[in-house]
């Protein structure tokens, strides 16, 4: 025997006595089932993957940032690498963030993995949201998931929102202060709501140390206690699947292709979990290499919050543009006192909250306008349902139209004229817009005989069944 397969033989028995060990204390055969779990082999339902490791990256740099952000608005002096800021007094959740980002190691390439972690925690959602839309997956018995997820989304931007805020710069401290103002619009409740929040009149110190809770604590564990239910929702109804072309060999037997018991795809170990590896790995290199070359939020350009002054450009990102595009849509004529009651309701009510309320309210409810009586378990052909696809395709030129109207000024100055001019237009663009494209797409698929093959892998791919 080599001394290499002496070694390699020391190793075994030592993980064999290690798992005897290990399962002697949590009977660890009872969990073999779910490692033999089937997750179909398809290439989209991996965005779900992408947006779990966005949140683990964020927890993680998360963790970092906050050994070294102080969440305070008293005034301290600034004795760190920024030239222009030498010896002056600022305040010290700006002073922080000035010195994770040029004097802590690594501080600026944290700070910028979990600025694009963020984002790409949004848009992965996004994009996972809309596969689920147009596979029909929220369909009976995926409706709790939906609306679970929908609940993800809603924290995924209550946590970006809050995030924004923490480094107390000019820039960020003004879109903030917009947010405030929506809250406070909200009648009979807003004014108390929005102290509660923000801690007092916005800006006031107690702001950041309030917005700092929820965003390190509330907002993540609540992401944290969701996401378990997500995911252990999945693995009781088991995951949708692509309708079977046939018959499919498995492993240990052959499934119908009619068979719903069943799922057909990669088991969980080790196949799926080389797959998900994968995603992981690339997740994290993308971040880095975005980490790497982007620059995030500039708070040294902007400098400290200051009352007195307005930023020329105040934008927020881009996940909240279309928001900030009712905001700028609404004419304020539009505000409206309701009879007897005395209610007033302006503005900032009814674009920042009313209108993204009905959207969200929209989305939630979405699985039981399009419910179905029926248990479903293979996924949809989009092609194949006219008036679900098109109600899709005209939710997103409707959030398109919206979050151009959220750079109605950028709009303006690439056309050479006012926002004056092009608010009307874009008044007109986002009632018709969404209508014209969700006509079309109606029009064309049902057109269409919706015979269709459904995609996805090969299915004699297949390995395991759950
Ligand atoms: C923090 C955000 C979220 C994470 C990390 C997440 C993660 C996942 C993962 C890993 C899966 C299994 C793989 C896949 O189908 O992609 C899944 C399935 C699912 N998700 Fe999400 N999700 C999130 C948000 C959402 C949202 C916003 C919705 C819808 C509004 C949603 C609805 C669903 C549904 C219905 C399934 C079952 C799909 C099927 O069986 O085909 N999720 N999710």
């Amino acid at each position: 025997m080599s001394r290499l397969d002496g070694l390699a033989d020391r190793v075994g028995s030592a993980s064999e006595r290690l798992y005897r060990w290990t399962d002697d204390r949590f009977d660890l055969d009872a969990g073999r089932g779910a490692l033999g779990k089937a997750f179909p082999a398809e290439d989209s339902f991996l965005l779900g993957e992408i947006a779990l490791f966005s949140f683990l990256v964020l927890v993680l740099t998360g963790t970092f940032l906050g050994m070294f952000f102080e969440p305070s608005t008293s005034d301290v002096t600034y004795e760190g690498s920024v030239a222009k800021f030498q010896g002056e007094t600022l305040p010290e959740a700006f002073v922080s963030v000035l010195h994770i980002t040029y004097d802590v190691p690594y501080g600026m390439f944290i700070r910028r993995m979990h600025h694009w972690a963020a984002h790409l925690f949004v848009a992965a959602i996004g994009l996972h949201m809309l596969r689920v839309f147009f596979t029909g997956a929220y369909r009976n018995p995926r409706e709790p998931n939906w609306v679970v997820g929908s609940g993800l989304a809603v924290l995924a931007m209550g946590a970006a929102y809050t995030g924004y805020a923490l480094p107390f710069d000019e820039f960020a401290s003004t879109a903030t202060g917009i947010g405030y103002n929506v809250a406070k619009s909200i009648p009979i409740v807003g004014d108390v709501g929005a102290k509660i929040v923000f801690g007092g009149e916005f800006p006031s110190s107690a702001t950041i140390p309030r917005l700092y809770f929820l965003h390190v604590l509330v907002i993540p564990a609540t992401i944290g206690v969701l996401l378990a239910v997500h995911m252990a929702i999945l693995l009781r109804q088991k995951h949708t699947e692509t309708p079977r072309d046939g018959p499919v060999g498995t492993r240990r037997t052959t499934v119908e292709a009619d068979d719903d018991s069943v799922v057909v795809g990669l088991p969980a170990f080790p196949n799926q979990a080389a797959v998900s590896a994968v995603v992981f790995f690339l997740t994290l290199a993308t971040l880095s290499l975005l980490a790497g070359f982007l620059p995030v939020h500039n708070v040294a350009e902007y400098g400290p919050n200051d009352l007195a002054s307005t930023p020329e450009l105040i934008m927020p990102d881009w996940f909240f543009m279309w928001l900030y595009g009712f905001l700028k849509l609404l004419p304020t004529w539009m505000s409206v006192t309701i009879p007897v009651v005395g209610i007033h309701l302006n503005t900032e009510f009814i674009g920042g909250v009313l209108l993204p309320g009905l959207v969200f309210l929209a989305l939630f409810a979405w699985p039981f306008i399009d419910y179905s009586e029926e248990p479903t378990h293979f996924t949809a052909d989009p092609l194949a349902r006219p008036w679900q696809t098109a109600v899709g395709v005209a939710a997103i030129v409707f959030v398109v139209i919206a979050s151009i109207a959220g750079m109605n000024n950028i709009l303006a100055d690439v056309l050479g004229t006012s926002t004056s001019v092009v608010n009307p237009a874009l008044v007109v663009a986002l009632l018709l817009g969404p209508a014209l494209a969700g006509g079309i797409t109606y029009r064309v698929l049902s057109g269409d005989d919706g015979e269709r093959d459904a995609g996805g892998r090969d299915p004699t791919e297949a390995t395991g069944d759950g």
